[in-house]
């Protein structure tokens, strides 16, 4: 079994439905820890619940963005990972992090990449009037929000849909398709090569567009 770090900065919604996968036996990770770069994430709460350790390492405390970064893959590293998943972790991470977990690394982002990278992206989405929105799971690469796509979700976007309606539509589908990548990585059936992702799975041959049941609003 495969043991897999997740990093937060905040509530850990997303970190809880991974620990309720696996609890519920969906998926084969240890979950060896939980670290945020917050004391006050509120997601680490939830996972000393679960019996999961946790760590911080408080950014505040770095005057240089790369030693952040080198102080947070030493936490991380002391469990060994064969996984770093960013779940709400709303660090940018430089280049010498990034590279040093190449094909290793994944992070869920709430919209349809590339378009709408960075925040606010429920709100940029009815500015825009899109019709389609979603969420991303994919691998990290140096550029912010970016990187070869592993699964993505599709909601629609409804008349009277505020950014709290559409935001809930999307996380509820950002709750059904991390554990889903996170397992097809854990099973050996997703990986990078040469910069794309390749995932054998038996619902698709290769990065997966789920279209979700909440068409109906
Ligand atoms: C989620 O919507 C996640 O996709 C987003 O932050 C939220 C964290 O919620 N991540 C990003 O915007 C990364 N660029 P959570 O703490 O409840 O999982």
């Amino acid at each position: 079994m495969i043991s897999v770090v997740i990093l937060i900065s905040g509530r850990g919604s997303n970190m809880a439905s991974l620990l309720a996968a696996v609890d519920a036996g969906t998926l084969p990770v240890r979950i060896a820890a939980v670290l945020a770069n917050r004391p006050d994430a509120g997601g680490l709460e939830t996972a000393a619940a679960h019996g999961v350790p946790t760590g911080v390492v408080d950014h505040r405390q770095f005057a240089k963005r790369e030693d952040f970064d080198t102080a947070m893959a030493a936490a991380i590293d002391a469990f060994s990972p064969e996984l770093v998943v960013l779940a709400g972790f709303m660090r940018i991470l430089g280049e010498v992090f990034v590279r040093h977990y190449d094909g290793r690394l994944i992070n869920i982002h709430p919209s349809l990449l590339p378009t709408f990278p960075g925040l606010h992206t429920h709100r940029r989405a009815l500015d825009e009037g899109v019709r389609l929105h979603g969420c991303t799971v994919h691998f990290v690469t140096p550029d912010l929000d970016h990187g070869p796509i592993i699964v993505q979700a599709a909601v629609p976007i409804i008349d009277g849909d505020d950014e709290d309606t559409l935001a809930a539509r999307v996380l509820a589908q950002e709750h059904q398709v991390y554990p889903l990548a996170v397992r097809w990585f854990a099973e050996g059936r997703l990986r990078l090569q040469a910069g794309r992702v390749v995932l054998d799975s038996p619902q698709t041959s290769s990065g997966a567009l789920i279209a979700p049941q909440t068409c109906a609003g």
